[in-house]
């Protein structure tokens, strides 16, 4: 069956960028002219999504409105004469199909999930995190759902190897890789959060997963857990003990944009893979190299 809908959560607090997420959500902080939430929603319309379903919260109506028309804008941008920026506007207003959901109280990204049920209905969906951005000629939601295809539309979770001493920054998977692959693995069970002592492994996800509608039966029963947050790594938990769950190292960069190191690290890069805003980019990295006397 052809998966259609990304579920993309967006209702939290951002509070590791207060105070901007006091008043902007955390999606919408650009990197360079496009924000975060651009480059996410560009990896789902290139793996084939036809709707994106976000998953939000009270002050976040900006997303919504980012991937709308602007009516008013077009016409002055018209009226201007500045054609290319207006068929930039145009462009993204016509990207995708959106719908949005409240979540009405953060509980969790377990929770969040769940309030997708009613509009995902009865077929397989993914959820991509709107915070976490990966780039490479592959789009990494594409190459989970080739896997899912490849194993009879089974859940698949994207992995990435992780430095053994951050496994508590992720949910963290154990399994065993199927038959001649280096990179899929049958996964048996997910820790959220584990001490690196604690951790069954160092492949951890970024927040990559294709779903099964069963899934919300899961979510439906978990009780909260780390954090006092319904967890989705609960939920994966339950749902490979009754249904196959893959783990898939997938190949891409990945940029943790919810956090002020990611965040700047993912701007220094992408102006460096941007032909507009290399050299820029370069010249002010020497200038700073010198000024600073950075070895
Ligand atoms: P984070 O743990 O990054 O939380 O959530 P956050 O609120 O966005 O940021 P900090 O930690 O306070 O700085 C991971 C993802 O899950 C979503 C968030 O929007 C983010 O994309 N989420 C989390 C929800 O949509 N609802 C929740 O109840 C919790």
């Amino acid at each position: 069956m052809k998966i259609r809908r990304a579920v993309i959560p967006v209702a939290g607090k951002g509070t590791r960028f207060l105070p901007a997420t006091k008043q902007v959500p955390k999606e919408m902080i650009p990197i360079i002219n496009l924000p975060m939430i651009h480059y996410v929603v560009e990896e789902a319309i290139l793996s084939g999504i036809e709707q994106v379903i976000f998953i939000t919260s009270s002050g976040k109506n900006a997303i919504e409105d980012y991937f709308d028309r602007n009516f008013e804008l077009e016409e002055f941008l018209m009226k201007s004469g500045k054609i290319k920026e207006l068929e930039m506007i145009q462009e993204i207003g016509k990207m995708v199909e959106v719908t949005s959901i409240r979540q009405k109280e953060q509980l969790g990204l377990g929770h969040a999930v769940l309030c997708a049920k009613d509009i995902v209905g009865n077929e397989p969906f993914v959820v991509i995190l709107g915070d976490e951005i990966v780039r490479g000629p592959n789009p990494v939601t594409k190459q989970l759902m080739k896997v899912s295809e490849q194993n009879n539309n089974a859940n698949v979770i994207g992995v990435m190897e992780v430095d053994p001493m951050e496994t508590y920054k992720y949910g963290v998977v154990k399994g065993s890789f199927i038959e001649g692959s280096t990179k899929t693995m049958r996964m048996t069970t997910m820790v959220e959060k584990p001490k690196p002592a604690d951790a069954p492994s160092n492949l951890a996800t970024p927040g990559r997963y294709i779903f099964r509608p069963e899934i919300f039966d899961a979510l439906k029963v978990i009780p909260k857990g780390v954090g006092g947050e319904y967890q989705l790594t609960d939920a994966i938990n339950l749902l490979a003990k009754e249904s196959e769950v893959y783990a898939h190292i997938f190949e891409g960069q990945r940029f943790d944009t919810g956090n002020i190191e990611g965040y700047l690290n993912a701007t220094v890069e992408f102006a460096l893979m941007n032909k507009d805003s290399e050299a820029m980019m370069k010249k002010i990295i020497k200038e700073k190299i010198e000024k600073y006397n950075i070895k």
